[in-house]
């Protein structure tokens, strides 16, 4: 992998960042040589990347409850004094099915973890940022933030909400110094995609080859793309070489122009 030495000693935090592509985003900063924190609900994903990584530091919380997120910002303080990048990378799936088949619970569930958990570790990390070494915000948007995607109404308009957001706080922040970007990934190969697949499959009633072979072959490129494709992409937004790529949508999906 390549190195960029702004990234030395860089404290980071990645939320979600014990498993999946949060994981990966966090294999790959620390292989970068920055200082890594992790936040995640679930402890056992926190134990095994704490064996994995020892250097991280795994800390339990939930991004979408205020107290959790003040709690975190106060030990990241005690570990770090301090931090440069923030990856809100937290995201739930949410429900699949035709809107009037959705619960209001489902619909402010994935609202609460996709964009207001990311609206409170920004509104907490930027007085941080401030103070830190050429800092920035990436956010976790999805192809699903720039296109329609039927049966999963409540995850793309949390992934919309993620791009706007995004372009206006780069607007806020950016004479501040502080770079803010989104992501936005195609299907990733893994466990939540095969998930997505398999609640798809039945809430259409179709065998579940025929919608994973729609998956694939909705990328120009006929592949789903790996969480190495995503956190290679975070982690340059975050080098100094990306020094001047400010309040962009980067699509990381093979060219999908519609989602099944
Ligand atoms: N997997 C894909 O195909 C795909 C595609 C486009 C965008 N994304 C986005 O990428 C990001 C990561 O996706 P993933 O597939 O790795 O997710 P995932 O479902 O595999 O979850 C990764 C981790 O998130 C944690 N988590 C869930 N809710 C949380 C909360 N409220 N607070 C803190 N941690 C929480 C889980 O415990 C898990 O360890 C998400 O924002 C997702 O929407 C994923």
């Amino acid at each position: 992998m390549w190195k960029d030495e702004s990234l030395v000693g860089k404290r980071v935090l990645v939320t979600a960042g014990a498993d999946g592509i949060g994981l990966e985003i966090t294999r790959g900063f620390v292989e970068g040589g920055a200082r890594v924190a992790v936040c995640d609900v679930s402890g056992t994903s926190l134990e095994r990347v704490a064996a994995e990584l020892p250097g991280v530091v795994a800390l339990r919380a939930d991004v979408s409850k205020e107290d959790d997120v003040g709690a975190l910002f106060q030990a990241i303080d005690a570990g770090f004094g301090g931090l440069d990048v923030l990856v809100n990378n937290a995201g739930v799936a949410g429900p699949t099915g035709g809107v009037e088949t959705l619960t209001l619970a489902d619909w402010e569930r994935t609202l609460a973890v996709n964009i207001t958990g990311q609206f409170l570790c920004a509104r907490a990390a930027v007085p941080r940022l401030r103070k830190g070494r050429s800092p920035s915000i990436v956010n976790l948007s999805s192809a699903a933030g720039h296109l329609g995607m039927p049966g999963r109404s409540a995850y793309s308009a949390s992934k919309w909400a993620v791009v706007g957001f995004t372009k206006s706080l780069a607007l806020e922040l950016g004479p501040d110094g502080i770079r803010v970007n989104t992501v936005l990934p195609g299907a990733v190969d893994g466990p939540r995609i095969r998930a997505v697949i398999a609640a798809k499959a039945e809430s259409l009633g179709k065998p579940l080859e025929e919608v994973t072979r729609d998956y694939t072959s909705q990328a120009a490129l006929g592949r789903m793309a790996t969480m190495r494709d995503i956190a290679n992409m975070v982690r340059f937004l975050c080098c100094d070489q990306a020094a001047n790529v400010h309040g962009q949508e980067m699509v990381v999906d093979g060219l999908t122009q519609a989602l099944s």
